[in-house]
């Protein structure tokens, strides 16, 4: 098997050149670029060497990019793929993207340098060049959430159309007739597809308008004011369903500061299935991902790719379930305020 001493041999370079021109770390002419080319391809030098050749051992080290740890989604996705790690003998370390592909990228040189045995995304900034470059360095990458779909990469994320779906339905058997839906930045995946199941559900119903829907940005802040709006444009709503549960707290907030009571006048069901969801006041209903097993499941896909055991990469869809509490309850004539 072909090193990459054999590779700057043929192409009578140094060994720190070849090494320049394979993780583009480096100026390198195009004649020479050429010349290494021409042996890599000769020597069919299989990139993954590369990592190995100038990591030398494995680290047991892998990286996690997280576009906001301070979400409580993402830290409970990051509890979990610490716990799973440690179990095979990693470490894990995080990065903060807030989803600007200049971080993510600023992450992937640092990690390169670090020689980490393998990165999981869960930030969607991820761009077809770098994980290229990764697939050519021979560092394993899987993604997670609203990461993106690269074809050398396994997926995974909870089923988010469907789980869309149930929140509006479950809005409808409570006896909801206008029901409005605050969306998550459209750029993210996972925001499109519940969007999509909303509109899915209610585009057939005779109250149902394109104005009952308005952006947020998946937090608290932008779930208030996409409630007002939303108040402004239809005083007589009596459903929200809300993209993740931090812009549906705000909608709570929005609704107390109005003294609009929840549940009764107007019900609330949020997304994702965070641990606050269960002492706002009133408790939210939400569909709650299995945050801990999408965490555990992606970890353990990318320390089997690091270690040749995984036989493919695929798409991993999971099952979401409806979580129901007062925040959805259409208790009648009570005065209290909820
Ligand atoms: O709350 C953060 C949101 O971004 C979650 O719904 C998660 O699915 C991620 O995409």
């Amino acid at each position: 098997m072909s090193t990459i001493r054999d590779v700057a041999k043929l192409a009578g370079v140094s060994v720190s050149t070849v090494s320049r021109y394979l993780n583009k770390s480096g100026y390198v002419n195009s004649e020479t670029e050429q010349t290494i080319k021409y042996a890599i391809d000769k020597l069919k030098y299989a990139p993954n060497q590369v990592a190995r050749g100038l990591a030398g051992k494995k680290t047991n080290t892998i990286a996690l990019i997280l576009p906001d740890i301070s979400n409580l989604f993402f830290s409970d996705l990051a509890r979990a793929v610490e716990d799973v790690a440690a179990t095979y003998g990693y470490t894990v370390i995080f990065g903060n993207s807030d989803d600007q592909a200049v971080k993510e990228k600023r992450y992937i040189e640092t990690l390169k340098q670090k020689y980490i045995d393998g990165i999981i995304f869960a930030s969607n900034t991820l761009g077809h060049d770098d994980a290229e470059m990764l697939t050519k360095l021979g560092i394993p990458f899987v993604c997670l959430d609203r990461g993106p779909s690269e074809e050398n990469s396994s997926i995974v994320r909870s089923k988010n159309k469907e789980g869309a779906i149930m929140a509006v339905q479950h809005l409808l058997d409570v006896g909801c007739r206008k029901i409005a839906h605050i969306y998550g930045p459209q750029h993210l995946i996972t925001a499109k597809e519940r969007l999509i199941g909303y509109e899915q559900s209610v585009q057939i119903l005779d109250w149902y308008s394109p104005t009952l829907i308005e952006p947020g940005d998946f937090r608290i802040a932008g779930g208030m004011k996409a409630t007002d709006r939303l108040l402004e444009r239809h005083p007589d709503i009596d459903g929200i369903f809300a993209g993740n549960d931090l812009m549906a707290i705000g909608a709570l907030k929005a609704l107390h500061r109005k003294g609009i009571p929840v549940g009764r006048q107007v019900a609330v069901c949020g997304f994702d299935g965070i641990q606050t969801t269960e002492i706002t006041v009133p408790e939210l209903t939400t569909i709650a991902q299995p945050i801990y097993d999408m965490g555990a499941l992606i970890s353990r896909l990318l320390i089997k790719k690091i270690e040749g055991k995984l036989e493919e990469d695929r798409l991993y869809e999971l099952d979401v379930k409806l979580i129901v509490r007062d925040s959805t309850f259409r208790r009648q004539g009570t005065n209290e305020q909820a």
